[in-house]
């Protein structure tokens, strides 16, 4: 196992040896001997391509996701076994020598942001008291795609197609880490795919893929899809963002840039303006930062796994107790939703979410499309009242892990919160079901967010708060920020 290796000096030393090698090539790679940034990286980081072309910088700005010869720290991660990288990407993590984004708003005052200076989103420390675009229209839209370096092409991801899903799991599976220490990765299915990206009134050409020309392989993505929001009081249909992936060996060159860039042109070709968006690290400027939640549902496994964020001292036994759960559930009317219940629910969450300023406007396609229950995507339950009508409604999606490796565990189930609406029932009585239902459906842990209403239920049900936090963003939207209990609304990714 990768901890227990790691605990041995001789293995230690080697990859400190290979780690420091892997560093000092890697700036090389990227970086002039004084620190600073070459030119390159800042082509890359202005990703105006076309301007770039005509200079003499422009081979370097082609060259940036090339390997280098000799030089290339990844063609020298290539000839290791997957063991091995996975070993340095974790020592690399615990020496803090990994490249990070902000994670605090009083680390990113000290953080440059060269990209994210460029584009319409209200400054870091800007005190926002109005309310509207930031850039009033977009010009010209331009009809190229962005240039990408030699080598690398766009492509539209046909997400109807068994062939492109399973390569677009590929890429998020082994790049779009829950953890940088690389003990659990996401485990996407095609199913959770589909689900999250093709809501109704999807875009084709909001799943922009990179790949590489030589051997077809797909490197880098990002996706939107059409949402209607209400942002204090005014609807509008906006672009969410999700799934922004960058394969490993490709990072810290300023692929993603390009990526947005070309999602924005895409999303702006259609008529909008607006985007929203979540990221664990700070970017200029979240609307909301808000904390992410964990509920045990089978305590001893999670600590067999050393389940990140939950690492306490916590004896099986004090655990086990702790977080043990009724038998069954209690609210009575409480069953599985059925396509019956679309109206019942829409009205429900629409009464429930309008309270809050930032939240979904649903129809009730996307009612259907987000909330029938699909087995390991989404699970929904209503509460049917005495008189037939529905008075509750909670669900949650699934996110499964693989274990990497572990002797014994190989996956991981999480339920994730997704909506939740009650006219009649307690929320803490709701949630407390929605647990129980959880865990018989074999989930491992139960996360959820502290918007709307929910710090009302989720310390009392034993959620303890862990270290990551989800920051809500708008682009090209001002307005002044939101508390976690004024968000209304959730991106599942
Ligand atoms: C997020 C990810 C794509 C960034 O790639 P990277 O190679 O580290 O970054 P690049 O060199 O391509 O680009 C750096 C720029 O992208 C910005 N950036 C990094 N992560 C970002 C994010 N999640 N959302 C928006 N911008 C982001 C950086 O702030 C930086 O711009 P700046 O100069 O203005 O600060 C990559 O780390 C990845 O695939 N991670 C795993 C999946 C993931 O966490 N996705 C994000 C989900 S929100």
């Amino acid at each position: 196992m990768l901890r227990r290796s790691l605990s041995s000096p001789l293995l230690l030393k080697e990859i400190r040896a290979e780690q420091l090698q892997l560093c000092q090539r890697t700036a090389q790679f990227t970086h002039s001997p004084t620190g600073t940034m070459t030119d390159s990286g800042k082509e890359l980081i202005d990703g105006e391509s076309d301007r770039l072309k005509k200079s003499k910088t422009k081979q370097k700005g082609e060259d940036a996701w090339k390997p280098e010869g000799p030089k290339d720290p990844f063609v020298m991660l290539d000839s290791l076994p997957e063991k091995k990288q996975q070993e340095i990407q974790k020592a690399l993590h615990l020496f803090g020598m990994a490249p990070n984004l902000p994670k605090s708003l009083h680390q990113a005052k000290t953080h440059t942001y060269h990209f994210w200076d460029t584009q319409p989103v209200p400054k870091l420390g800007d005190i926002i008291t109005t309310f509207g675009p930031i850039q009033e229209s977009v010009n010209s839209i331009r009809n190229e795609p962005y240039s990408l370096p030699q080598g690398f092409s766009w492509d539209t991801l046909d997400l109807k197609s068994p062939t492109v899903l399973r390569a677009l799991c590929s890429l998020l599976n082994e790049n779009y880490m829950e953890e940088d220490d690389n003990t659990i990765r996401f485990d996407f299915s095609q199913e959770y795919l589909q689900w999250a990206l093709q809501p109704p009134n999807w875009q084709f050409q909001w799943n922009c893929g990179v790949r590489v020309n030589t051997n077809k392989k797909l490197v880098g993505f990002i996706a939107a899809i059409p949402a209607d929001v209400c942002i204090y009081g005014t609807k509008k249909r906006v672009a969410q963002v999700m799934f922004l992936c960058v394969h490993k060996k490709l990072r810290g060159k300023r692929m993603t840039p390009v990526l947005i860039r070309e999602l924005t042109r895409r999303v702006n070709q259609q008529g909008l303006n607006q985007a929203v968006y979540t990221a664990g690290t700070v970017l200029p400027t979240p609307l909301s930062s808000c904390s992410q939640l964990h509920r045990r549902l089978n305590p001893l496994k999670l600590m067999e796994v050393n389940y990140p964020g939950l690492r306490k001292n916590l004896s099986s036994q004090r655990a086990l107790k702790f977080n043990r759960l009724p038998e069954g559930t209690k609210v009575l009317g409480l069953r599985p939703m059925t396509k019956d219940d679309i109206p019942g629910i829409h009205t429900l969450l629409q009464t429930y979410l309008s309270k809050f300023p930032l939240s979904p406007l649903l129809s009730l396609q996307e009612v259907e499309h987000w909330l029938m229950p699909k087995e390991n995507v989404i699970y929904t339950y209503v509460v049917e009242g005495d008189t037939g009508s529905l008075t509750d409604v909670v669900s949650f999606y699934s996110i499964s892990y693989k274990v990497l490796n572990h002797p014994v565990h190989t996956v991981l189930s999480a339920a994730h919160l997704f909506y939740i609406a009650s006219s009649a029932t307690e929320l803490t009585e709701l949630m407390e079901d929605a647990l129980v239902l959880a865990k018989c459906n074999g989930f491992d842990i139960f996360t959820a967010l502290n918007v709307m209403n929910n710090m009302s239920f989720l310390e009392k049900l034993k959620f303890t708060i862990s270290d990551n936090s989800v920051h809500y963003y708008l682009y090209n939207w001002m307005c002044p920020p939101l508390s976690p209990d004024k968000v209304g609304l959730i991106l599942p990714n």
